[in-house]
């Protein structure tokens, strides 16, 4: 089965100081989803947004389907906290030590999609054993921390091993890609089977940004 191609803007390249206005760029283009990356400064070296930024976004009536990305050392203990904020996906990261299971199905039971997350040197097989209990598996193509950095090629395989799993299987999850994605990249990781794309740097930049989604949605 083939998802439809899915843009998601990363809230991580909008203005800090005007998330709702920038995330209402989102919502007027008729796009459905925001990428919002959740740093701990210790799983990776940097700070971002809390469950406190999610409830506000909603406060202020953004209706968008938010992505929420976990890049923390303990996921586990706050997945409550952004359900209740307002998350709609929640995906977490395979390397830390926590249980994984578990943790994807308190999500779902939450009443959030569930996603798994890996970084660029975990190998597709380390979540083999979890591609059933996900809505979405999202293959980072950076290194995870910070925008604006380089998409690495190297991650193509990678993503042609789970859309190869997820035929084989005959399974529905989504196939996120994140990290130095513009058209040409993005074209690329469709190409191995990706079908939703994190653009952070390619969309808050972009001079016509109608133009820029009308172009993912072709993909
Ligand atoms: C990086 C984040 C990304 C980031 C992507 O750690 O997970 O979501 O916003 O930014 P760009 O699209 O600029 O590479
Ligand atoms: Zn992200």
């Amino acid at each position: 089965m083939i998802n439809a191609p899915l843009l998601a803007p990363s809230l991580l390249a909008g203005d800090h100081a005007h998330l709702a206005a920038s995330a209402a760029t989102v919502s007027v283009l008729g796009l459905k989803w925001l990428h919002i990356d959740i740093m701990d400064g210790n799983f990776v070296p940097n700070l971002t947004f809390g469950p406190e930024t999610i409830s506000a976004l909603r406060r202020h009536g953004n209706k968008l389907f938010f992505d929420t990305h976990l890049m923390l050392a303990r996921p586990d203990r706050y997945v409550e906290a952004f359900a209740h904020a307002g998350a709609n996906l929640i995906s977490i990261h395979i390397e830390p030590d926590y249980d994984h299971a578990a943790t994807l199905a308190r999500i779902r039971a939450l009443g959030c999609q569930a996603g798994i997350v890996l970084n660029p040197d975990t190998p597709a097989s380390a979540v083999k054993h979890l591609i059933t209990s996900v809505d979405l598996v999202l293959v980072m193509t950076v290194q995870p921390g910070f925008g604006g950095q380089a998409f690495r090629t190297d991650m193509l395989p990678k993503l042609t091993q789970l859309a190869t799993w997820r035929t084989e299987q005959n399974l529905s999850f989504r196939l996120e890609v994140d990290g130095g994605i513009d058209l040409q990249t993005g074209s690329n990781c469709r190409s191995a089977g990706a079908d939703t794309f994190v653009a952070g740097t390619s969309f808050f930049k972009a001079a016509d940004k109608l133009a820029f989604a009308a172009c993912f949605a072709r993909l």
